[in-house]
């Protein structure tokens, strides 16, 4: 492997569409988001037909932007990662295609990334040429526990080294950005509820409500679902309603001390519920590190109690390298030609929404 080689990695899984080389799979040299989150704000969610038009029209000039960011032309260029899956079926295409386009155009070898992996190689990037990344110092050791916990996927993943890894469990139902997202929209706060809510949490007492923790099969296994409707259920009471009524009157019934209160309650079972699980991997298998990634590992309260319960010290992406980015999965293009992973075939590759670990 030549050292010294850089990756272009594009993502567009959902409705950011991002370009991002890296430089032997831990120097970032650009970071390129355009994000459609504007676009579905009033919608209070992501509609998949809107991200998809956005990225059409975003794709090559993000391509573009990352590569004169990084001072780049193609001839630099040694190979591109693409996101072929998880992800919206719109969304990934116009990834896919604009990456398969390019690799035969440009004749570079394509790898194929697996979003949720690329969240976590977010914790490899240990260094920058870029102003206000707050980069890691080290990348991270195996066996190493990874913590996904993004808008689709609430995942501990046990690394023993690069590509062999156990998922030890995962939601059954909602994801943990998705259970924000939804609870946000009860309460009458903006998309996205991983920003808005914790906001609002701060003005609440956290012990107002007790929201009940959903009890798995699998020692692993997560559901938010229940607690999404517990939230629900408290905010009619709260109105003095009962549960027929629709939850999109609720925003103009609670008032602001009602949804703070709920606001920071819901979000202490909701921490608590991913922080238990993880304490208890952690315990079984005494990683060498402890790794988290996705859009909710920005949190700041996440990482306190984390950081409260597992007995290692935890360094974190940049928190402009937690939410969806071009630079984890060029990061985890880097790690596939390392290891020789097969690279994908530019004529064939397909998208696969529903890829998992
Ligand atoms: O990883 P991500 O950008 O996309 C997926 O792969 O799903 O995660 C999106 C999720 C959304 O549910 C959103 O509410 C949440 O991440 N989120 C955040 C923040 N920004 C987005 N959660 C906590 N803190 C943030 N700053
Ligand atoms: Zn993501």
């Amino acid at each position: 492997m030549l050292k010294g080689m850089k990756v272009l990695g594009i993502e567009t899984s959902c409705d950011e569409t991002a370009a991002a080389v890296v430089e032997d799979g831990k120097k970032l040299l650009s970071n390129v988001v355009s994000s459609s989150v504007n676009l579905h704000v009033q919608y209070g969610g992501v509609v998949p037909e809107i991200a998809a038009r956005s990225h059409i029209e975003a794709i090559m000039p993000v391509i573009q932007q990352a590569l004169d960011d990084a001072d780049c032309t193609w001839n630099d260029i040694d190979a591109i990662a693409v996101t072929y899956g998880a992800g919206l079926n719109g969304s990934l295409l116009i990834g896919v295609l604009a990456a398969r386009t390019l690799a035969i155009v440009k004749k570079k070898p394509l790898y194929a990334a697996n979003h949720v992996e690329g969240h976590i190689y977010a914790n490899f990037l240990t260094q920058t040429t870029l102003p206000d990344f707050d980069m890691r110092t080290s990348q991270p050791e195996f066996p190493m526990l990874g913590i996904i916990v993004s808008g689709g996927h609430s995942q501990l993943v046990l690394w023993r080294d690069h590509f062999d890894y156990t998922l030890l469990g995962q939601t059954h139902d909602d994801a943990i950005g998705e259970a924000f997202d939804k609870v946000a929209k009860i309460l009458g706060l903006p998309y996205p509820g991983g920003i808005s809510l914790p906001q609002k949490a701060e003005h609440g007492n956290p012990l107002t409500f007790k929201f009940p923790k959903a009890k798995m099969a699998g020692k692993y296994d997560f559901s938010f679902s229940g607690l999404k409707t517990a939230v629900l259920r408290t905010a009619q009471e709260q109105v003095g309603k009962d549960h027929s009524l629709p939850s999109f009157e609720l925003p103009g019934l609670l008032n602001d001390r009602q949804k703070a209160d709920i606001a920071a309650s819901f979000q202490k079972v909701a921490y608590e519920t991913i922080v238990d699980k993880a304490a208890l991997a952690y315990e079984e298998f005494a990683p060498k590190s402890v790794t988290i990634g996705g859009g909710v590992s920005a949190n700041a309260g996440l990482r306190q109690q984390l950081a409260e319960r597992i007995p290692c010290p935890i360094e974190y992406p940049d928190r402009k390298l937690c939410g969806d980015n071009g630079a984890m999965i060029a990061t985890l293009g880097y790690f596939h030609a390392l290891h020789k992973q097969p690279a994908a075939d530019p004529y064939t590759l397909e998208i696969a929404p529903n890829l998992s670990m």
